[in-house]
């Protein structure tokens, strides 16, 4: 078969999975308010089971109110929401795909941070730098508290018939706001030196050991590099921390119990460097940021400069950043490799991939052994039945445009990209294909 190196089962300590592709961790605002999920994230996981993927990652399930990123992402913060996490994991696993939940707390870094919690929790009291949302330096008890939560979420995901779960260690939240030493300005036994940095992240590694056991999968995404001053106007800041610190923290979370590492790259989110985009659509940008407003204090500001002229000058600092377009495909697959270099576990690389013949050459050359892909698969929900059809890459491939980025706080998420499709209808079509099946009784509908 051609590609068959994509198509070669692939063993974790705890869990096999039947191929090397696995659907990155993405979603839209499907769920309720209160965190507790409904019909439509069930639809939407099922899209990508359906396209043949070998598994799942969820997109960002909160451990706690007080970590969510935006209202109307399902929570794992409630023994009430196993039914949900077991349904989505049923109807999952009918496509014979494995479901891992990404057990995940925003700390300061948010979108919209809704009514409950209008202020943040962190390793420092520094406001996010993107958007300027409000947190406070975690005290000891706080820390305790939210390394329970994260063992109590690892718990209910066993419970709801999960496969494993993935620690968000990466993109800026608050695994990285205690890991990065461009953020983590503490002088307590959590900050300060790697050891220390990396002391809460392996807590909670611990304490989900503690409360799950050894054989439930358990695997951490990780940024190999922060790039944290990827948009410093004036010179460079702190960069954040390197690839060799990422490997000794990776090390350690081998030690103390993590079976996979996940590699991406970046200290805040979204970043340039991820999801690395062609280019970033300010105008887009524009009509959905509003939503944001009035949620951190930089984020008025934010408005006015992507809206109008000012518009391109942030389009060009971005895209300046992000590096040239033709370098997305295996954005982080250098510090795969290195990583796989220094470790025993799988290594899955995340950034870019829709290539047959590029993931091919990623897994015979041992850079990694399995990628994650999010938005190409947005873009062709089959992507995997593609390339067992032998074909290389979809006939319309994902642009990397980022549309589906910058609607997603406002729109649900799907490609936006119209330029891939016939006319404009059928794209929204493809949007709103994820509310199909309802689950309103048909005997209500006739009403
Ligand atoms: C709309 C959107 C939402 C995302 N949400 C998450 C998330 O909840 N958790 C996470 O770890 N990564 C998230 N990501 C990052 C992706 O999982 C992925 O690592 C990144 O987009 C690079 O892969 P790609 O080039 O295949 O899209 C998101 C990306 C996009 C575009
Ligand atoms: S909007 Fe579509 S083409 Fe653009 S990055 Fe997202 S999935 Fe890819």
């Amino acid at each position: 078969m051609a590609f068959e190196p994509i198509f070669q089962p692939l063993q974790f300590r705890n869990l096999t999975i039947k191929n090397r592709i696995l659907r990155s961790n993405i979603s839209g605002r499907f769920d309720n308010y209160d965190g507790s999920g409904n019909q439509a994230r069930i639809n939407w996981e099922t899209k990508f089971a359906r396209g043949g993927v070998g598994a799942i990652i969820s997109s960002f399930v909160p451990v706690h109110l007080r970590g969510r990123i935006v209202p109307n992402y399902a929570m794992i913060d409630h023994d009430r929401h196993i039914p949900f996490w077991r349904a989505v994991g049923r109807a999952v696993h009918e496509h014979d795909c494995k479901f891992i939940l990404q057990l995940s707390h925003g700390g300061r870094q948010r979108d919209i941070n809704g009514i409950e919690y209008p202020v943040g929790l962190s390793s420092t009291s520094e406001a996010d730098p993107l958007h300027g949302f409000k947190c406070e330096a975690m005290t000891i008890p706080q820390i305790q508290e939210t390394v329970a939560q994260f063992a109590e979420g690892a718990r209910r995901a066993r419970e709801a018939g999960l496969d494993g779960v993935e620690l968000h260690g990466a993109n800026g939240y608050l695994i990285t706001q205690f890991l990065s030493s461009a953020i983590n300005d503490r002088d307590d036994e959590y900050g300060g030196s790697l050891q220390n940095r990396a002391r809460f992240v392996l807590e909670v590694v611990r304490a989900i050991r503690a409360r799950v056991g050894s054989d439930f999968h358990l695997q951490m995404k990780i940024s190999a590099r922060e790039f944290d001053d990827a948009l410093a106007l004036f010179g460079r800041g702190p960069s954040g921390n390197t690839l060799e610190e990422s490997i000794q923290v990776c090390q350690w979370l081998v030690e103390a119990g993590v079976d996979a590492i996940h590699v991406s790259s970046g200290s805040f989110f979204p970043h340039p460097r991820n999801p690395a985009g062609a280019d970033l659509p300010v105008e887009d940008l524009a009509k959905s940021y509003d939503t944001m407003i009035s949620s951190g204090e930089r984020t008025f500001a934010n408005f006015l400069l992507f809206s109008g002229v000012s518009g391109q000058f942030a389009r060009r600092q971005w895209n300046r950043a992000a590096g040239p377009p033709e370098e997305i495909e295996g954005k982080n697959l250098a510090d795969a490799r290195a990583i796989k270099k220094a470790v025993t576990v799988p290594i899955i690389c995340t950034g870019g991939f829709q290539t047959a013949s590029v993931i091919v050459k990623a897994l015979q050359a041992g850079d990694c052994d399995a990628v994650s892909i999010a938005r190409p698969l947005v873009a062709n929900n089959d992507l995997v039945e593609v390339f067992r059809s032998g074909r290389d890459r979809a006939e319309k491939p994902c642009t990397y445009c980022n549309k589906c980025l910058v609607n997603v706080v406002e729109n649900p998420l799907g490609c936006y990209d119209e330029s891939r499709f016939p006319s404009r209808e059928a794209m929204v079509a493809q949007i709103m294909s994820v509310f199909e099946p309802s689950a309103f009784p048909a005997e209500m509908a006739v009403l």
